[in-house]
């Protein structure tokens, strides 16, 4: 045992949005620690198929699958290739999906996982096997091309400033470890009034960019939705404001919320005349104060969902 562990985030109100019945087949594309999975399957006597690009989590999950025999399949594979993982195992074709975004605590609490400023380990940041690994973006991209990811993809205002300062100290010993880097940034970004770690936003922007999160997010949310039977969910559940914003904009094309005709589509042409789905949260779903004072890695989480529409008589 690792001794590791994670505390799943809304669990209770994704299972609820999810609705899960019993006979039916249902997929949870982000395992972990599989605290998602086996509410679900407690929830109702359905089939699950369970997804996670980390080996570890889907080791962990052998055990898990004995419990429920037959109902519970975990295969290791990235969110971008459910119509292909799916495909393979003869499934075309699902009643529900979720998607708890993001990191584990069992990944960030290993050090040797590098992705935590907060306990030194080598810089890695990867979440499955085979990418880049953070200690080579950090030691051999440009400065510019550092200080726009650090800007887009963890919003860091001093991502210049940031970019600089690690192009400058890589000239002189290239980083290896996640408490040097973290060094580096304290020494040129003041803490804020929020209180949190200066290296926060650019440790999340290297992990986005190691794991290219936001292309599975987007690619996942088209192959889920594209896989629901009529009445299906699609619920999803993200930790910042770049995945929510894609999870939002998505939901909104989807349901007809979108904004109206835009310039480049002034007759409207592109507008879907039914939307396929119907949104259940018209505003995110949010953790109650009780669950974020419990665990602060809930503080920042948003639940989104909605249903695919009955198919309209032709
Ligand atoms: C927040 S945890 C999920 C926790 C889980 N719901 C539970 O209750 O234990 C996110 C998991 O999703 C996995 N993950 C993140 N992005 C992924 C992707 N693009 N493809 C496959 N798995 C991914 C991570 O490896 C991690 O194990």
């Amino acid at each position: 045992m690792s001794g590791f562990s994670h505390v799943p985030v809304l669990r209770d109100e994704a299972v609820k949005f999810l609705n899960p019945q019993s006979g039916k087949t249902y997929f949870d594309g982000t395992f972990g620690g599989g605290g998602y999975a086996r509410a679900i399957l407690d929830a109702a006597a359905c089939t699950l198929w369970a997804v996670d690009r980390d080996p570890a989590a889907v080791a962990r999950g052998v055990e898990m699958v004995k419990k429920y025999p037959g109902r519970l399949h975990v295969l290791e594979g990235r969110i971008s290739e459910i119509c292909d993982l799916l495909a393979a195992e003869g499934v075309t074709r699902l009643d529900g999906a979720v998607f708890d975004l993001g990191v584990s605590s069992y990944q960030i609490d290993d050090a040797a996982r590098g992705f935590s400023f907060r306990h030194d380990g080598p810089l890695d940041m990867r979440m499955g096997g085979g990418e880049k690994t953070a200690s080579v973006l950090v030691n051999t991209v440009s400065v510019s091309e550092l200080a726009d990811m650090l800007f887009q993809l963890g919003e860091e205002k001093a991502s210049r400033r940031v970019a600089k300062a690690i192009v400058a100290r890589r000239a002189a010993q290239k980083f290896e470890t996640t408490a040097d880097l973290a060094g580096v940034i304290r020494s040129v970004v003041r803490p804020d009034k929020s209180g949190i770690d200066p290296a926060t936003r650019s440790f999340q922007a290297l992990r986005i960019a190691v794991n290219d999160e936001l292309a599975d997010i987007e690619a996942a949310l088209a192959q889920a939705s594209s896989l629901l039977a009529p009445g299906g969910r699609l619920v999803v559940v993200s930790f910042h404001s770049l995945e929510d914003r894609i999870v939002k904009r998505f939901f909104a094309n989807a349901s007809g919320r979108a904004p109206g005709a835009s310039r480049h589509d002034p007759a409207g042409l592109n507008a879907q005349a039914a939307p396929m789905f119907r949104l259940l949260t018209a505003r995110p779903v949010v953790p109650s104060d009780s669950e974020s004072r419990a665990n602060p890695r809930a503080r920042s989480a948003k639940l989104r969902a909605m249903e695919r529409r009955e198919e309209l008589a032709a």
